[in-house]
């Protein structure tokens, strides 16, 4: 297969990049690097079966010049922080949902067999049940939500207009090795890294707020069962474990497996916390079978073993 991963150099895309290059794929990764990192990448550099584009999402030419002979594409570029589109929604929405449009109108001209876009749990807003299943109202409360919802809106759109299987995937909190500690993998790799340098992690209210944490791993199973499912091919789909943490817990477990002697330290509660997120996968079970493997512990020790080797010099500033 000839696979684009637009945004293949961020945290997802770049696991994503490593699996289909390994297997043999032509990868194409398209990335700005307005938050990927090429060291993410380095070990693809120079191999015959990969090629990076450094371009914008936003740019139809180049984008279209990369895909042409393209079997699938795993639209990933996204702008993904909350704080930076409430500081320029527009340029937000320019990225998630013109960078959208750009890639869905280039998979319909040149007839892309398989198209995977990573939409978000955050189009849902805060639960009104729980666990949320794809049915839950789309009720985002700030201008990243929202661009990702007229993203995710946009491909039911093109795969009723045009009929295309367009597969929309809201993942709920994905984490691992070459996450940035901002965005969604904030409290988590802060909490490491502070920990790791022998400082407690900081709880803002009581920590009972819970959280479907998700280790990399299975989520790039889930994105390969869905590239590859012969029975299914469209619609929408959540990416998550159906198992809640709370950020206590989680705090909890990284100092254990940490061995450290911390106690976390508790501050006022943040306004506008969301309580409780946790991720109903019926749909995915269903449809091919996902099943997360990453215990929260588990996952947790292979990225705390990765922050020891590969990222010393930065685990010693904690955030
Ligand atoms: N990580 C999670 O827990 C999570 C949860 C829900 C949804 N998502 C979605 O999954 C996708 C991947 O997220 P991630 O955590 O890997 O984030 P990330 O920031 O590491 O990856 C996004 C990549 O897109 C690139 N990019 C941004 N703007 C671009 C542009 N204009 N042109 C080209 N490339 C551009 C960035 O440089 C980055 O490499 C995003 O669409 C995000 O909204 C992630």
């Amino acid at each position: 297969m000839k696979i684009l991963i637009t945004g293949g150099a961020g945290f997802q895309g770049s696991h994503l990049c490593e699996k289909y290059v390994k297997e043999g794929h032509t990868v194409i990764c398209y990335d700005n690097f307005m938050n990927g990192d090429l060291s993410n990448i380095r070990s693809l550099l120079g191999h015959r079966n990969f090629k990076l584009v450094k371009a914008d999402i936003r740019d139809f030419d180049t984008l279209e010049k990369n895909s042409i002979g393209c079997d699938s594409i795993f639209h990933l570029a996204a702008q993904i922080h909350v704080d930076r589109s409430v500081v320029d929604p527009k340029e937000t929405y320019d990225i998630n949902v013109l960078g959208t449009l750009n890639t869905l109108e280039i998979a319909r001209r040149h007839d892309v067999d398989r198209v995977i876009v990573a939409s978000s749990s955050e189009v849902y807003g805060s639960a009104k049940s729980v666990p949320m299943n794809e049915d839950h109202p789309l009720e985002a409360p700030h201008p990243y939500g929202a661009s990702k919802t007229a993203a995710d809106r946009m491909c039911f759109a093109y795969s009723q207009t045009y009929s295309m299987p367009i597969n929309i995937i809201r993942c709920f909190n994905i984490y691992g090795p070459k996450q940035k500690d901002t965005g969604y993998g904030g409290a988590l790799s802060i909490f490491t890294k502070r920990v790791l340098s022998g400082i407690p992690p900081i709880i803002y209210g009581d920590g009972k707020q819970t959280r479907d944490y998700m280790y990399i791993t299975d989520c790039v199973k889930a994105y390969d069962l869905v590239l590859k499912s012969k029975k299914f091919n469209g619609g929408v789909i959540n990416f998550g474990t159906g198992q809640e943490t709370s950020i206590l817990d989680l705090a909890n477990i990284i100092i254990k497996i940490s061995k450290k002697d911390l106690k976390p330290v508790f501050v006022d509660p943040r306004p506008g916390e969301v309580d409780r997120l946790i991720a109903d996968i019926t749909r995915a079970k269903k449809l091919f079978g996902f099943k997360a493997d990453y215990s929260i512990e588990r996952g947790l020790t292979e990225l705390i073993n990765w922050y020891k080797h590969y990222k010393q010099e930065e685990w010693t500033k904690p955030g």
